[in-house]
């Protein structure tokens, strides 16, 4: 199942995205009694994790936290205190606001000088904690960038051709630098995945996924729920 949904705002698309998510989770805790998610990175989802954290808003007070294991989908290779770090920027916005047990945190040892052991860490904890064979998380958040890649896979990365590895660790080239990421592989196998765009400057990225052949990393993410949250700007060359 492939659903598109265009928002007015990126306000609007956290607002719709957070009831997603608590939907989500409420139906998997009632069914299973966890909700295993692996959050995306990047600026586009730290206005949802804002929205879902904040006392004030109505979202807070209806998601199980107490049963959510949260995973990233990727991280960059920096300490868990450092300004480009997914696990900080969640943090800050969203886990240290909500009754969440520090143990069901999984972020990734990405202060590891070795970034390969620290995915294979991390591939430890998925397959130790997320049930199925493989690891079949209930829900994934991805965004995309304007180079078309997602989690960090980038175009022309090996990682791209990864078969078994659920968390990989690629040398980035564009960015000079390691990064840690779930692999094809694991994100396909979700029960469902969401991705969010926002603005302007992914429009021609968004208008060239859906008119042109496939090319780009993010059209390789094909599990068997698929749904796209774009705002109204970045939807606006569709
Ligand atoms: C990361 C992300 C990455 C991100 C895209 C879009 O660590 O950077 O996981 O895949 O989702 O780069 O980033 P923005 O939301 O900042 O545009």
């Amino acid at each position: 199942m492939m659903d598109l949904r265009i928002l007015p705002t990126p306000g609007d698309l956290a607002r719709a995205a957070a009831e997603l998510f608590v939907a989500r989770s409420n139906e998997a805790v009632a069914e299973r009694g966890i909700f295993t998610i692996a959050l995306s990175g990047g600026s586009t989802p730290k206005l949802l994790y804002q929205l879902l954290g904040d006392p004030n808003k109505p979202f807070r007070e209806q998601v199980p936290w107490p049963s959510i294991h949260f995973f990233w989908t990727d991280e960059r290779h920096v300490p868990p205190d450092h300004p480009e770090s997914n696990y900080r920027m969640a943090n800050e916005a969203m886990l240290s606001h909500v009754p969440v047990s520090r143990d069901d945190v999984h972020r990734v040892m990405s202060e590891n000088p070795d970034a390969a052991e620290a995915a294979e860490d991390y591939e430890q904890t998925v397959l130790r904690i997320v049930p199925g064979k493989p690891s079949r998380f209930d829900l994934i958040l991805l965004g995309v960038g304007t180079d078309g890649h997602t989690a960090s896979i980038f175009s022309g990365s090996e990682v791209l051709h990864e078969t078994k590895r659920l968390v990989a660790a690629p040398w980035v080239e564009k960015l000079k630098s390691y990064r840690i990421t779930m692999t094809l592989p694991v994100i396909n196998k979700a029960a469902s995945v969401m991705f969010l765009v926002s603005g302007a400057e992914k429009a021609e990225i968004v208008k060239e996924m859906a008119q042109g052949p496939k090319r780009y990393p993010a059209q390789e993410v094909r599990p068997a729920e698929l749904r796209w949250l774009l705002d109204r700007e970045a939807a606006s060359k569709l």
